[in-house]
């Protein structure tokens, strides 16, 4: 029986590449060079299924243009805001995600970033590795304590959650903007703010976990900075096209803010170059899911999207329409 074809766009761990030869005809990226629409529409000619990152621009465009073939786009991320849901429903293509298999991995590097921010990690590491570093001192580098500070969460879904349960572990209190309430036992202690603007005037460290969406973008603007407490931390493991980055690096260099945590970025990997002057900015490259186990579990993850659809016929367990 022939093997379905499957367009993938970049490169894989292993032990996902391993798979996806052994099940289909794949046509891998070796190079992981980032393909642009019009190649992305050659490359599909004949393919049954696309697997997918972030990095590709799945537009209404490149949509219409994809061959008659192409059944199921799965990407390899729990974000699809490079997708255009209502385009694929629309011809009938099935967009699949990688929700759950990410969670732990991402909260780790939202508290790496809130430690880091807090601590002053960036400009210590500096001071030491330039030599800069003339001895103990008891006003050296001082930053913040988290234990009795407030913690406003920006979107209480998994990863949200699970950046709440490592908070509590270090003795903050912990508040939460959401779309809808939680359940009591989900909430486990947390304060519900039914809009944004309320939760901003708690949060000593605001954590953004929250999906990028036509509603969310920007819209952590200077006028919603402003409402935030003197001297809070910013923290953004979701997507960097939430935040106003010119607001922010206003707000960073005027002291507004203590300091901020990024691993994600407008425009990525063209970031704002400004953040690269900013002591107080603790800066990552996109690495959230970057583990092991995790990049595998979301290799799987896609994988079992296709296998559903291409090999048993089944529906896509993570279909986003
Ligand atoms: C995700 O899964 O959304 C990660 O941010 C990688 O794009």
């Amino acid at each position: 029986m022939r093997k379905p074809t499957i367009l993938v766009t970049r490169r894989m761990p292993p032990a996902v590449e391993a798979r996806l030869k052994r099940d289909y005809d794949a046509r891998l990226n070796p190079d992981d060079r980032i393909y642009s629409s019009e190649e992305l529409i050659a490359k599909a000619a004949g393919a049954d299924g696309m697997l997918i990152c972030s990095s590709d621009k799945i537009t209404p465009e490149v949509v219409a243009h994809l061959p008659e073939s192409v059944k199921i786009i799965a990407t390899f991320s729990v974000g699809y805001e490079h997708i255009d849901v209502m385009a694929c429903e629309a011809r009938g293509v099935i967009a699949t995600n990688t929700p759950g298999v990410l969670t732990d991995a991402t909260a780790d590097i939202a508290f790496l970033l809130i430690l880091a921010a807090a601590r002053r990690a960036y400009e210590a590491q500096t001071m030491l590795r330039q030599g800069q570093w003339t001895g103990w001192h008891t006003t050296m580098l001082l930053g913040i304590d988290l234990a009795g500070k407030r913690l406003g969460i920006f979107g209480m879904g998994r990863i949200g959650q699970a950046v709440a349960r490592r908070a509590l572990g270090f003795g903050m209190e912990i508040h939460y903007h959401n779309r809808s309430r939680l359940p009591q036992e989900l909430e486990a202690g947390a304060t519900y703010h039914p809009t944004l603007e309320s939760l901003l005037q708690v949060s000593d460290v605001l954590s953004i976990n929250a999906p990028s969406t036509p509603e969310t973008r920007n819209i952590l603007n200077a006028e919603r900075i402003a409402l935030l407490p003197d001297g809070a931390i910013v923290v953004n493991t979701a997507r960097g096209d939430m935040v106003d980055d010119a607001a922010l690096i206003g707000a960073l260099r005027s002291g507004k803010l203590r300091a901020a945590g990024l691993d994600v970025f407008a425009g990525e990997p063209n970031l704002n170059k400004e953040y690269l002057s900013l002591p107080n900015a603790y800066l990552l490259p996109h690495i959230g899911s970057a583990t092991i186990e995790t990049r595998d579990r979301m290799g799987f993850t896609a994988l079992d999207n296709l296998d559903a659809v291409l090999l048993h016929g089944r529906p896509a367990p993570n279909r986003l329409w």
